[in-house]
């Protein structure tokens, strides 16, 4: 028997979908009684919600559960009970619970479980549930209670595509998209708790309900919401961006110009090996597009390099890519062979100190394309959502609709919506003067 564990603390890794799920398993023990804590040092319970998109993930995660062990040690305090949850708890399930001995164990489409799940860890037998049920999770969920004035809400989940480096369809499984009306109803409890801006999650987002009208009808009925003011949908697959979601740029109010299309590579061999169903031209001609219907739309990325056999000239293609399309903001990889990927035993991996050298030549292209997309907004005018404290006296920090964080001096609170001049634009954000406040 180990007692039951009175106060938790939640710490997420990887994309948005995670830090959504640990919301909602925060949710899950504050509706069981328990306090939040920010120190994991001092909690009871330790949710460690992993990812398993690149390497060293696993080990990150062993050595946390060690310096969490140690920590308390240390102090003289029995061991916090640990749950692995999140895509390495989903990908490496019992050998988790044998080389770590953590208590619970629990995958990205079980964790409504996790209250049992504690409670059967704390009877003494370590807890494991790495199902993917049929029923999905949601209805399980408690109600949103308080949340930042920019909150994320899964709409989707899993992948079907395969792309050959990915472990995504492993771990989260099959593409499922959540019901119409319980997004929809998520999102007024969303609004009801102090959300101005509303960011739809998924995995493959732009693929969602295609049954069920597409994301643009989900976000014509969002746009229809009193007091919310902004809506974002993340992340983008090429094949799924449809003309209707496209036209919803140039027509829903709410829909911010951001648009997030990850395209991996420039190279048309390197994209057919990936699995990627989309070449460069289909991508550059798609973004003509959605240029054509929003044209100071913000185009954000992802890209890997260092893929199996990527040759000098193909990493090429993808610099030229970049110059081509003029990213307002973008992530880049080196590529990380992961177990059980068809990518990690194909032949030609690249040498770490090539993938280097590339992904510095990348990165210099990005950030000055990214200090390029924000010099263009100096003098403007635009909205800013307030989302926190700067670091200077008086200092608030938010976002333009561009998804730039913008600095500025005033008396509003967070959740407020600021008129702002564009007085200065700095490679990474930029700065502003308030001009009006909108009416809240
Ligand atoms: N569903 C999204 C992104 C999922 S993962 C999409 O299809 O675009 C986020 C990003 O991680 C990917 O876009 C890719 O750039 C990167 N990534 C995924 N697997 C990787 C791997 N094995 N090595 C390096 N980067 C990887
Ligand atoms: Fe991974 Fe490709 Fe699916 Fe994105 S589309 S999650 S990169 S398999
Ligand atoms: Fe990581 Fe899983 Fe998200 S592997 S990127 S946490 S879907």
């Amino acid at each position: 028997m180990k007692p039951s564990p009175k106060t938790f603390h939640v710490k997420s890794f990887g994309c948005q979908m995670n830090v959504y799920d640990g919301e909602r398993m925060a949710e899950l023990m504050l509706a069981e009684g328990m306090t939040a804590t920010d120190d994991a040092n001092a909690a009871d319970l330790v949710v460690l919600n992993t990812c398993h998109i690149r390497e060293r993930a696993t080990e990150k995660v062993y050595s946390d559960i060690g310096r969490l062990r140690k920590g308390a040690r240390q102090s003289g305090r029995s061991a916090p009970m640990v749950a692995v949850a999140g895509c390495v708890a989903q990908a490496e399930g019992e050998e988790i619970v044998r080389r770590a001995g953590v208590d619970v164990v629990v995958g990205p489409q079980a964790y409504h479980n996790l209250p049992a799940l504690v409670a059967q860890a704390a009877s003494g037998a370590p807890a494991l549930d790495t199902d993917m049920p049929i029923a999905s999770k949601f209805g399980a969920l408690p109600a949103r209670r308080r949340v930042a004035p920019s909150a994320f809400l899964t709409v989707q989940e899993g992948c079907d595509k395969f792309c050959t480096y990915c472990v995504v369809p492993y771990t989260r499984g099959a593409e499922v998209s959540r019901p119409f009306a319980a997004i929809v109803d998520e999102a007024k409890a969303l609004v009801d708790a102090g959300a101005r801006e509303i960011t739809l999650l998924g995995q493959n987002v732009n693929a969602w309900g295609q049954d069920q009208g597409g994301l643009e009808a989900l976000i014509v009925a969002l746009d229809r919401l009193p007091g919310l003011e902004r809506i974002r949908y993340t992340t983008s697959h090429p094949n799924d961006m449809t003309q209707g979601l496209i036209d919803a740029h140039a027509q829903v109010g709410k829909l911010m110009p951001f648009l997030h299309l990850p395209v991996q590579s420039g190279s048309d061999r390197v994209l057919k090996a990936m699995n990627r169903s989309h070449d460069r031209d289909s991508y550059l001609r798609l973004l003509d597009r959605v240029r054509a219907a929003r044209p100071d739309i913000a185009l954000s990325g992802d890209f890997i390099v260092g893929f199996p056999g990527e040759t000098d000239a193909e990493f090429a293609e993808t610099l030229s890519l970049v110059d081509a399309v003029g990213y307002a903001q973008a992530f880049s990889f080196k590529y990380s062979p992961r177990p059980g990927t068809p990518a990690a035993t194909m032949p030609d991996q690249i040498a770490p100190e090539i993938m280097d050298e590339r992904l510095q030549r990348l990165q210099a292209a990005l950030n000055r394309d990214q200090a390029a997309f924000n010099a263009k907004t100096l003098g403007r005018t635009c909205d800013v959502l307030i989302e926190r404290a700067g670091k200077l006296p008086g200092q608030m920090l938010g976002k333009s609709p561009w998804l730039q964080s913008v600095h500025l001096l005033t008396d509003a609170a967070i959740g407020d919506m600021v008129e702002v001049d564009i007085v200065r634009a700095d490679p990474n954000s930029l700065s502003g003067l308030e001009r009006r406040r909108a009416a809240a």
